[in-house]
């Protein structure tokens, strides 16, 4: 897979309320602004199959959703997402922004929940025909429980206790830990333009380092 595309797939990850969304805009932004072609996408979602799943799967109702239900509900998503726009965008010389990817279901299911990794990695790998993120940006950020549930109107997942988001954010380390060049660790600043300064010098570092090769995104 990799060596058919030619774009770039950049993701985002991190726990809850880290920012991801609001980064990945701003990311989407500037990067259209210095000319490329660029689509931002989010998971579960950004297909009209993706965008039901995703309401069955945050659903507040939906307490009696197994584990297992639950992680193939995301893979399900994620099929739909790769095929019908992410791998289409790739072969067209896009950078795609992607909010969430398999990471989110190791850190989630996987670490959260209690699910078998390796199996996990495996549905992944199938899930996606192979493809893997060239750069993956984790934000780091604790918003507590107590925080998540008081908010507007917390979904399925955010309605989980405390121990279950501190598994979730551990879980993370460790695969970022088991992939420094791949995942790269931001720390959220007090600000959303300081945050977005550091994305911004990872990315371009991660551009220059391909602007050579023929493989590089490309401009409109
Ligand atoms: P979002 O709020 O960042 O859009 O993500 C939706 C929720 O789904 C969030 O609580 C994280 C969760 N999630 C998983 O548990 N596993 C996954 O594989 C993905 C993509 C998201």
């Amino acid at each position: 897979m990799r060596g058919m595309k030619r774009g770039l797939f950049i993701t985002f990850e991190g726990p809850e309320k880290s920012g991801k969304s609001t980064q990945a805009g701003l990311l989407s932004g500037y990067l259209k602004g210095l000319g490329f072609k660029t689509i931002f996408v989010r998971e579960p979602g950004s297909t009209g199959i993706g965008e039901k799943i995703r309401g069955i799967l945050l659903d507040i109702k939906h307490t009696e959703m197994s584990e297992m239900t639950e992680m193939f509900l995301y893979m399900a998503a994620r099929a739909q997402l790769v095929s019908e726009v992410i791998t289409p965008a790739l072969k067209k010389g896009y950078i795609v922004l992607c909010d969430r990817f398999l990471d989110s279901t190791l850190a989630y299911q996987g670490y959260g929940c209690g699910l078998d990794k390796d199996v996990i990695i495996k549905a992944g790998r199938w899930a996606t025909s192979g493809l893997e993120p060239d750069l993956t940006l984790l934000l780091d950020f604790w918003a507590s429980s107590a925080n998540l549930k008081n908010h507007k109107s917390p979904d399925r997942i955010e309605m989980r206790p405390s121990a279950f988001h501190q598994k979730v954010r551990r879980g993370y380390f460790q695969l970022a830990k088991k992939q420094p060049r791949r995942i790269k660790v931001v720390q959220v600043e007090r600000t959303k333009e300081q945050t977005q300064a550091k994305i911004r010098e990872i990315v371009s570092t991660c551009l220059l380092k391909i602007s050579s090769a023929k493989t590089a995104p490309s401009r409109y």
